[in-house]
């Protein structure tokens, strides 16, 4: 009798980790979600949608082009080639999964526009409910497929090698306990950082955690400086520190004709590029960031939208009237937060990351599909296209036979900082490492993180890798930005 075949191990609930189980199959995958359906990942809290040149008069070759503008031509361009080229195709996908995009009145796919692209050509599901519509239609074909064994409350505390490849993971769950699992492959897709900042749109989850993991096993990092930050959060509460996240307030507003202002009611991005309130996100960033920093407020004006609004932005709309706005006859008020890590494991674009049995994709991985500065709906995209071609390839491929030789070393990023040090932490990064930085900023961060080297665990050992990875980067580039800069 043969032993049975050790699992594919896939950490991450969100939407590149749904894409490669679901398409590895008939590989048996073991996937391991820290919360339930996926809910709390950054996945779920999507609310642009997902950009394929599918309108008429548009070309993959267009999207490849606004991909690499907002980028800075950072990107691998192979890469964004093969996104631009496979998003009508992961569309289909998704609609023969059921998943309803929005239509027009003419029943026709409602295409929209966000920041950086030259065309409408960005679908969404339930108005600004993409993202949890897209992670719910993919964990109901992930319950339903055979060949995924779904493992809810549980995250990757470490890795096991075995003479440098992967041999094994240990899970644990919220109550403490904790298992072994031998495999040979282990694909993380655990999402970013954002929640490493004061000032953040995604979940307490996306702390880091698969990158510290990676790095920790060995694996190298990219582009870590690279972090983008969304102009429009709902600015309550920002600064808190608590890891908790900012309501979005979606580009897609500004697509749909909605218009940043300062106090004095001027707008705020006039002038400044030809595609005003929908030029790339980091310049809209900085512009809003500076305009708090000089003690002003930045406002969203939607009130245009009028009665439409709980019908084509539901969750922007719940949102602001949870907090006393209305945003049919108020203007919004709104922060930039941090949004999204364009580095992270160094990985080819099939999500190898160097260790034998280890793979990345997804926000957590850099295989420099968005360069310097991710287009806006490029992000889901990147999950399902790159997830479907490492799932595909895991099916196509034979099962790696287990690290026979070596030494078995355990690999963990360690232990973990507290709620104290974390909130400390989240204030310094917003302020040294958010989207205006300079040298005797960074380096005084640094230090004091370096000087106490434990106290904010291995966050702060991760916080130390960004910080010098931007201090080494002295010119601006992307979302990397140095006002100190050559
Ligand atoms: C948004 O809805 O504004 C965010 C879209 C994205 O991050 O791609």
């Amino acid at each position: 009798m043969s032993a049975p075949r050790p699992p594919l191990v896939v950490v991450g609930g969100g939407v590149a980790g749904l894409s490669v189980a679901l398409a590895a199959a008939p590989r048996p995958v073991l996937l391991l979600a820290r919360g339930r359906d996926g809910g709390d990942s950054a996945s779920a809290l999507a609310q642009g949608g997902i950009a394929a040149a599918i309108g008429p008069g548009d070309c993959p070759t267009a999207h490849v082009h606004d991909t690499l503008e907002a980028g800075a031509c950072h990107n691998d361009s192979t890469a964004v080639q093969y996104l631009a080229e496979q998003a009508p195709a992961a569309i289909a996908r998704l609609q023969a999964l059921g998943l309803a995009f929005d239509r027009d009145d003419d029943g026709r796919l409602r295409l929209g526009r966000e920041g950086g692209h030259h065309a409408d050509r960005i679908v969404h599901a339930g108005g600004d409910a993409s993202g949890a519509a897209l992670v719910a239609a993919l964990w109901r074909a992930a319950r339903a497929a055979g060949h995924i064994e779904l493992r809810e409350g549980q995250q990757a505390l470490a890795l096991l090698l075995r003479g440098g490849a992967v041999a094994g993971v240990c899970l644990s769950d919220a109550q403490g306990g904790s298992a072994l699992v031998e495999t040979a492959e282990v694909v993380l897709a655990t999402g970013g950082i954002g929640a490493l900042f004061a000032a953040s749109t995604n979940p307490a989850g996306a702390d880091g955690n698969g990158l510290a993991l990676g790095l920790a096993a060995g694996a190298q990092a990219r582009d870590l400086e690279f972090v983008q930050f969304h102009p429009t959060a709902l600015a309550v509460g920002e600064g808190r520190g608590d890891g908790q996240p900012l309501p979005l307030v979606t580009e897609a507003l500004r697509g749909a004709g909605a218009r940043l202002y300062d106090d004095q009611g001027r707008p705020l991005m006039a002038g400044l590029h030809p595609l005003a309130d929908l030029a790339p996100r980091d310049l809209v960033a900085r512009t809003v960031w500076q305009t708090v920093q000089n003690g002003e407020g930045a406002w969203l004006d939607a009130t245009a939208l009028g009665e439409a609004w709980p019908s084509r932005f539901p969750t922007v709309h719940a949102a602001c009237l949870a907090h006393g706005i209305d945003p049919a006859t108020q203007r919004i008020p709104v922060t930039p937060a941090a949004h999204f890590h364009m580095g992270g494991l160094a990985t080819d674009r099939d999500g190898r990351t160097g260790v034998r049995g280890l793979h990345a994709v997804g926000e957590v991985a850099c295989n420099r599909v968005h360069g310097a500065n991710r287009l806006a709906s490029n992000s889901l995209l990147e999950g399902l296209v790159f997830g479907h071609r490492l799932g595909r390839q895991f099916a196509e491929a034979g099962v790696l036979p287990m690290p026979a030789r070596g030494t078995h070393v355990w690999t963990g990023s360690g232990p973990a900082a507290g709620a104290e040090a974390m909130a400390r932490l989240r204030l310094l990064l917003w302020n040294a490492l958010g989207p205006v930085r300079d040298g005797t900023a960074l380096a005084a961060t640094r230090r004091m993180l370096e000087a106490d080297a434990d106290g904010h665990g291995w966050q702060g050992r991760l916080a130390v890798r960004m910080l010098a990875a931007a201090l080494e980067r002295r010119g601006s580039l992307g979302a990397h930005y140095r006002s100190d800069g050559r």
